[in-house]
């Protein structure tokens, strides 16, 4: 693996597994219990923002309670030897962040931030719950997240295309690759010649695209693949 200088690790909800946070779609995903157009889309927050809110706050006090996992370590320890690695997730938890990685290309926003929907001004924010909903007289906050049917914002999209282009190696990790556009994002780096690994224990629409595939977990696999970066 030292051959690598530019690598980009494509992350989905399947990291954070071993942390104690629940996928979308596995058993136990979040889209089993709650069905997301009353909770995670322009509509249901239109509708009824108390209750988007409350299910926003509750994510935030479970996520708060989680720690990084060996996966998101050994991420942040490639980045901090080899500088030229991005990371480029579809989570919105901020666990690479808290891992100590820098320049995290979030495609789905963050938990974390707040967007007006007034002017646009985004702030980070970490209160659990959240203590004013309110951004003016009658706007609300509203989670800086990418829902279902918002299109993602072009900056995050040029970021992310950009070292996907110019990657020497794409690990893909614990992404269903069902969700677009970010699913069509590892065929930019196939497609620039990057070599190719998939970390996921269950085979995805997008495994034959790659050269390798580990049906592992990302801790386990990560460790297995950089075993100079496990550990403190
Ligand atoms: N290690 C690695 N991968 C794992 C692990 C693990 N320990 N456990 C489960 N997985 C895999 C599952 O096999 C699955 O393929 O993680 C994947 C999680 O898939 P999803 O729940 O669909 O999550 P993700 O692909 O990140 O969803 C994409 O959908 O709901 C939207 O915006 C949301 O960003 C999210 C997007």
């Amino acid at each position: 693996m030292d051959k690598y200088k530019r690598i980009v690790f494509f992350t989905g909800a399947g990291i954070s597994v071993e942390s104690g946070i629940p996928t979308y779609r596995g058993s136990g995903g979040v889209w089993k219990k709650y069905n997301y157009q009353d909770y995670a889309c322009e509509e249901a927050f239109h509708r009824d923002p108390e209750k988007v809110w409350d299910f926003h706050d509750q994510r935030r006090a479970m996520i708060e309670s989680c720690e990084p996992n060996p996966g998101h370590k050994i991420i942040t320890k490639i980045q901090q030897r080899r500088p030229k690695t991005s990371i480029v997730t579809q989570n919105i938890d901020g666990l690479h962040q808290r891992a100590g990685a820098k320049r995290v290309i979030e495609l789905h926003g963050s938990i974390w931030r707040l967007r007006s929907p007034e002017n646009g001004t985004v702030v980070e924010n970490f209160e659990i719950p959240l203590q004013e909903r309110k951004c003016g007289d009658n706007t609300w906050w509203r989670p800086d997240i990418i829902w279902f049917g918002d299109a993602l914002n072009q900056e995050t999209i040029d970021s992310a295309m950009m070292a996907l282009e110019k990657c020497d190696l794409l690990i893909s990790i614990g992404t269903s690759a069902v969700v677009y556009p970010a699913a069509r994002m590892p065929e930019i780096a196939i497609n620039n010649g990057a070599d190719t690994i998939e970390i996921n224990p269950e085979k995805t629409p997008i495994s034959h695209l790659f050269q390798r595939s580990i049906r592992d977990s990302a801790s386990r696999a990560l460790s297995e693949l950089f075993p100079e970066f496990v550990g403190n």
